[in-house]
């Protein structure tokens, strides 16, 4: 049981392209689309004049009507060489959008896990999505198809649920000229789902296995099986040398201690700045001294979803052998209350010198990002990204549906914002400024850690800002999105795919600053 990552499952799935016509190609399964009011979408057409309007007849006696949500699976239907036909149920034509689209996806993959195919033929990227071409919407199906086939196993004496037969996904395409940019989709579908699993995985997997040590293990692991990428772990007498007062302040009261990973890929010259992205590694949050209440603690093991993100992200940019400079660091600790952890109002000295008044140690976070954040100065960074599980109040403000945003550079700030957008893993921005930072004023020291009840997630971003002045920064604030609870508590992978996006546009962007 978990002695090393198992990922077994992931990586089972082939993904092909094909172009040609559809009633010709062989398979287990072809899947097309039907639209509501009956219409006959991606691949149904040619399904139809095959078999001599047999899908139309199937649609007009009300089999299925084209909403959303519906399957028909088909068997054996003379004209066409696949076993089967799933029809899928894309809802109204007009209203059909990425989301709809995804939600398809998981429709037909359910549909399709469940029938017994060992291969399909897929159209349903065929269809038009607004603000979508092909290439998008195939990589957004490997993305959703690899995150199905993910199941948590690490810790389970046996299979909740099988495996479906299915190995080979392939993607109808109308002409050999598509061919190439599909292709190209499914590589990028592949490792960004690939990147989203292992965050999910590190994130699942619980706080007495995945301690700080173990992502340490995680890392070189990464460096076993990638090339391209090198680790370096710190550990506490590497980080005291370095004056991360700070960060050894939270681990002091753990009987784990802490560790300081870095990872660098390096798929570009030396004479490229880097990407530096950093994630918060809080392997367990208890709150410390300030301790949380007991309900759903168990869900303080997902608080080190940044750091997995860093992971997934570095992976899918390795896997992709991206053209960019890439530096992953992730400061990991656990937040324990214990004789020798941080009491309320005692004041630590940051790596940046800064002193900072412990009032909450459940504002711990911020806390060892703040040395990490002061670490990364010395890669003369393009720009810095954090991601971290900061604050409940972004829930508060956003939900689980968007990730908190924030930086000190319009330019980094926009070109996360659209890498959510592309990827559909989306960010919405918060202000900074001078009023909320002085909310962190102490009488003490140079800050204190807390900043009061009101604007709980900008004043931590404030915070964090007072340790990335020397370069380009954004933090992303990813409480309300990591994680599910509930019936399918879980990682989710977030933000891997806005990261890898990110880094996507970012390549071949020129030497910089
Ligand atoms: N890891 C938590 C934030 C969190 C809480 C994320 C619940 C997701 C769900 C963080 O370390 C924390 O405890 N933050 C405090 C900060 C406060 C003491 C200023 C919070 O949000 O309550
Ligand atoms: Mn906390
Ligand atoms: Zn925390």
């Amino acid at each position: 049981m978990a002695g090393g990552l198992c990922l077994c499952e992931v990586g089972l799935m082939d993904y092909a392209v094909k172009s040609g016509s559809p009633e010709k190609q062989r398979s287990g399964c072809m899947v097309i689309g039907i639209f509501e009011k009956r219409r006959l979408g991606p691949g149904a057409e040619a399904v139809d004049r095959a078999t001599n309007g047999r899908v139309a007849t199937l649609v007009r006696r009300g089999d299925l009507d084209g909403r959303a949500g519906q399957t028909l699976l088909l068997q054996e239907l003379p004209g066409i060489r696949a076993d089967r036909v799933l029809l899928v149920g894309l809802g109204r034509e007009r209203d059909l959008n990425e989301r709809g689209y995804r939600k398809a996806v998981q429709t037909a993959f359910q549909a399709l896990a469940n029938c017994g195919a060992r291969d399909t033929i897929w159209y349903l990227a065929q269809a038009r999505v607004k603000g979508r071409d092909q290439d998008w919407l195939i990589r957004d199906t490997v993305q959703t198809v690899e995150q199905a086939l993910y199941r948590f196993e690490a810790c389970k004496s046996r299979r909740d649920a099988p495996q479906p037969a299915l190995r080979k996904l392939t993607f109808g395409v109308p002409g050999r000229g598509d061919v190439a940019g599909a292709r190209e989709a499914t590589r990028i579908g592949k490792a960004v789902g690939e990147g989203i699993n292992l965050a999910r995985e590190l994130g699942n997997l619980p706080g007495n296995i995945c301690t700080p040590s173990y992502l340490a293990s995680q890392a070189r692991e990464l460096q076993d099986r990638f090339p391209g990428i090198d680790v370096d772990v710190l550990d506490e007498d590497a980080m005291a040398e370095l004056g991360m007062g700070s960060l050894l302040s939270v681990s002091r009261g753990s009987e784990q201690a802490a560790r300081f990973i870095v990872m660098h890929y390096r798929g570009a010259g030396d004479d490229q700045a880097p990407q530096v992205l950093v994630g918060k590694g809080i392997t367990f949050d208890t709150g410390g001294i300030s301790i949380k209440p007991g309900a759903a603690m168990d869900e303080m093991k997902f608080d080190m979803c940044g750091a997995a993100s860093v992971f997934g992200t570095v992976q899918a940019a390795a896997a992709l052998e991206l053209p960019v400079n890439l530096v992953g660091i992730v400061p990991a600790a656990e937040n324990m209350p214990d004789g020798r952890a941080s009491k309320p109002g005692d004041i630590v000295t940051s790596m940046s010198g800064q002193t900072i008044e412990i009032l909450n140690t459940d504002a711990e976070g911020r806390l060892i990002l703040c040395d990490a954040l002061t670490y990364a100065e010395r890669y003369k960074p393009a720009a810095v990204v954090d991601m971290a599980t900061l604050t409940g109040a972004c829930i508060i403000a956003l939900g689980h549906h968007m990730h908190g945003l924030m930086g000190n550079n319009a330019g980094v700030v926009n070109a996360l914002l659209s890498a959510g957008r592309t990827a559909g893993d989306r960010a919405w921005e918060l202000p900074l400024g001078e009023e909320y930072d002085e909310q962190l004023k102490s009488n003490f020291a140079d800050m204190q850690n807390i900043g009061g009840r009101s604007a709980g997630t900008i004043t931590a971003g404030c915070f964090l800002a007072r340790f990335a002045g020397k370069y380009r920064w954004a933090h992303l604030d990813i409480a309300g999105t990591a994680w599910n609870s509930g019936e399918n508590k879980g990682a989710t992978g977030r933000p891997v795919a806005l990261l890898t996006q990110y880094l996507l546009d970012r390549a071949g962007e020129g030497p910089r600053p």
